[in-house]
């Protein structure tokens, strides 16, 4: 890991931010993202959070799929974060996160024989851990979204490849990608990603990383449940994130779904082995929480009910990174 990564980040986000003098068709695909809704531009959002931390989070298609919109406004935010000597540069729980998912994802894809899975990603956005993660390369992965978001990634990542003077060279490093357009509150979700070759009986990770809250409450527990369903018939296992409820007041018109305790709900869906971690923990901050005054290594230092700081009166917003996981034995033999 850089130096950068390490916590000295100098004079990282000081300097204007350089793009690339991109052509046509990535220039209208980008107008196109700019005429979204803020559910679908969450996924350039959060593309433009890993292209800025890629001193930490090695995703070279991440800025072109961001868009120079998301990229600009981002961008200045960690400026001035930076310039404020904030403790937290904006971005730093993104950059945790997709390291926390890129880790836990591995280890579960290497548990299974031969290293052979199905990776099912809910709104899968604009990750591009398809074309990034070589351990892959014995997996199907399924990337399931709204079809305008896959549409505009599929052309940003076809005219990326299609530039003959791009300095990366971009490849798919799983077995297989397919792009499944769904909207996961509709109840045909699950039906669509079998039609395009999901076989439940096959081992599988499912991968919800920033979507279980921008559910409504009956819809993020009904995609929970179908999942857990997967444990009787086959090895699962569950990456996911979760707000607390305090954090749904960033926003209450886009954050909806929210638990508490994770842990306990889950086993009464199905999963029988559930583990949670918070930002800063051990496995969960790859070197970039060194100040232990950090909003998030203040916030582990508090037990988890409470929900108001007792230093300053802030709520107690937290993101749980929860890894879940059950097979047709556990269920069995519950
Ligand atoms: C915050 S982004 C996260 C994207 C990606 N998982 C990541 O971490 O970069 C949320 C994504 O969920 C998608 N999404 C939100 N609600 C959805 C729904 N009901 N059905 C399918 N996708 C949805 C959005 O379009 C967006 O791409």
């Amino acid at each position: 890991m850089s130096d950068h990564a390490n916590g000295s980040m100098d004079d990282l986000f000081r300097d204007e931010l350089k793009l690339p003098a991109y052509g046509d068709e990535i220039k209208d695909q980008h107008l196109k993202i700019e005429e979204w809704d803020s559910l679908r531009q969450s996924a350039c959002q959060t593309a433009a959070g890993r292209a800025l931390w890629k001193h930490a989070v090695n995703d070279p298609l991440a800025e072109v799929l961001a868009g120079e919109a998301h990229l600009r406004s981002f961008h200045e935010k960690m400026r001035k974060d930076q310039k404020n000597n904030a403790r937290e540069i904006s971005g730093v729980i993104l950059a945790v996160r997709s390291l926390w998912f890129d880790s836990k994802l591995e280890a579960a894809v290497n548990s299974f024989t031969g290293g052979a899975a199905q990776v099912v990603l809910l709104g899968a956005g604009m990750d591009a851990r398809s074309y990034r993660l070589t351990f892959l390369s014995k997996s199907d992965v399924f990337e399931v979204d709204f079809p305008d978001v896959l549409q505009v990634k599929h052309a940003l990542i076809k005219a990326t490849m299609d530039a003959t003077d791009g300095h990366y060279q971009v490849k798919i490093t799983a077995k297989s990608l397919t792009r499944v357009a769904a909207d996961i509150r509709n109840d045909d979700w699950l039906e669509k990603l079998q039609l395009s070759g999901y076989n439940p009986e096959r081992n599988t990770v499912w991968i919800l990383e920033g979507i279980l809250y921008y559910l409504p409450h009956s819809n993020a527990m009904k995609v929970l449940k179908i999942i857990a369903e997967k444990c009787s018939h086959t090895n699962t296992v569950l990456l996911a994130d979760f707000m607390n409820q305090p954090t749904t007041t960033l926003s209450s018109s886009t954050y909806q779904f929210y638990s508490d305790w994770p842990e306990q709900l889950l086993p009464t869906l199905g999963f029988t082995d559930v583990k949670l971690s918070q930002i800063g923990d051990p496995d969960a901050n790859f070197g970039l929480m060194h100040d232990p005054l950090n909003l998030f290594n203040k916030l582990r230092s508090l037990p988890r009910s409470v929900q108001i700081h007792p230093e300053d009166g802030t709520p107690c917003r937290r993101l749980y990174l929860v890894q879940a996981s059950g097979s047709p034995n556990q269920t069995r033999s519950q």
